[in-house]
């Protein structure tokens, strides 16, 4: 009698007092990209995941609430914004080893204050119609005057193409860098304008041949219905550097210096880089998992195989001062 009224005790109090803390995150993915991960965790942990979705001013945001921040967790993508809050010194370096294991050093800053979680590689959408199997084949391709007036753009000093034109300066050095931004800009048919989709939809509209854009949006457009002709009028190529493989960037996570619920933070970046939430996150988002051996979603995987670029992220992020100044020497967007 005595033993069952402790047991009852006991119960009642676990249920009026939550075991785990919520984990807050702060992120500049669209919400809906990354939901079904977080509930699956809520699932299997009993930790309840507040998305917090930043679009404009999260450094800022982060380095005004200080200490008092509620963030645990940041999630954006691309090297350059991952280094903008490292910069800031609003994270905190992480040691789990599940997390160093499972992210490949190039794709994590060295001081461990941020990983990647997904890749995506930045590649060529070819017309279908216009352009032939084996036309292009490497970066440094792009500049051949058989391209002249058939490339399409996004803006030069869009992170996307800072990223590709450091991982350029990171294998040739900087001269070379200057003469490939200006071989591109030279074979441009319009103005750098609009995002990466936009650019395959000029190629369906026969203004182009041939685009730089990320792998993502070829999933995204297929699941548009106004953008599913514009994606099936080209096709992946996968173009390598001539003394390396094919440029990828990331979306990752850090942990703030202030994570008020730090345990469950880290319990939820482990979990991150499982198999299971790697081959859900990835395919929510048509992207690559940084987990080796995880598989990829039905879609991706017909996209073809590449052979990725092993160059360290952190290392092309150092260049991107000089990737911008260039950008505007060349006038790449006049
Ligand atoms: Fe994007």
């Amino acid at each position: 009698m005595t033993f069952r009224s402790t047991v009852l005790v006991t119960t009642a109090i676990t249920l009026a007092a939550p075991a785990f803390a919520d984990v807050t995150i702060y992120t500049t993915r669209q919400p809906f990209l990354i939901e079904p991960v977080m509930e699956a965790f809520t699932t299997e942990t009993g930790i309840n995941v507040t998305l917090n979705y930043v679009d404009d001013g999260l450094v800022e945001r982060l380095k005004a609430e200080g200490q008092r921040s509620p963030a645990d967790l940041v999630m954006t993508v691309d090297i350059a914004n991952l280094n903008r809050v490292a910069e800031a010194d609003v994270l905190q370096p992480v040691d789990s080893k599940t997390i160093l294991t499972a992210v490949p050093e190039t794709l994590r800053s060295p001081d461990n204050l941020w990983f990647g979680l997904t890749k995506r590689a930045r590649i060529v959408y070819a017309s279908k119609d216009r352009v032939a199997d084996g036309e292009i084949t490497t970066y440094e391709d792009l500049t051949d005057e058989k391209w002249a007036d058939r490339i399409c753009t996004r803006s030069g000093v869009h992170n996307y193409n800072l990223a590709l034109l450091s991982a350029v300066i990171e294998h040739h050095g900087e001269e070379a860098a200057q003469a490939w931004a200006a071989g591109i800009h030279d074979n441009l048919a319009r103005k750098p304008e609009g995002n990466d989709r936009a650019q395959v939809k000029a190629i369906w509209a026969g203004q182009c041949d041939i685009s730089l854009g990320n792998t993502y949006y070829m999933g995204a457009m297929l699941e548009n219905e106004e953008q599913t002709e514009w994606a099936n009028s080209v096709r992946i190529v996968f173009p390598t550097f001539e003394d390396g493989g094919t440029h990828v960037n990331i979306s990752g996570i850090g942990l703030t210096k202030s994570a008020p619920n730090k345990d469950e933070a880290l319990q939820l970046m482990d979990y991150l880089v499982s198999p299971a939430a790697q081959s859900l996150y990835a395919e929510l988002n048509w992207e690559y998992p940084v987990l080796e051996g995880t598989e990829l979603s039905d879609l991706v995987a017909s996209w073809g195989s590449f052979q990725e670029d092993d160059s360290s992220l952190p290392a092309i992020a150092q260049h991107r001062g000089t990737a911008l100044r260039i950008m505007e020497t060349v006038d790449f967007d006049g």
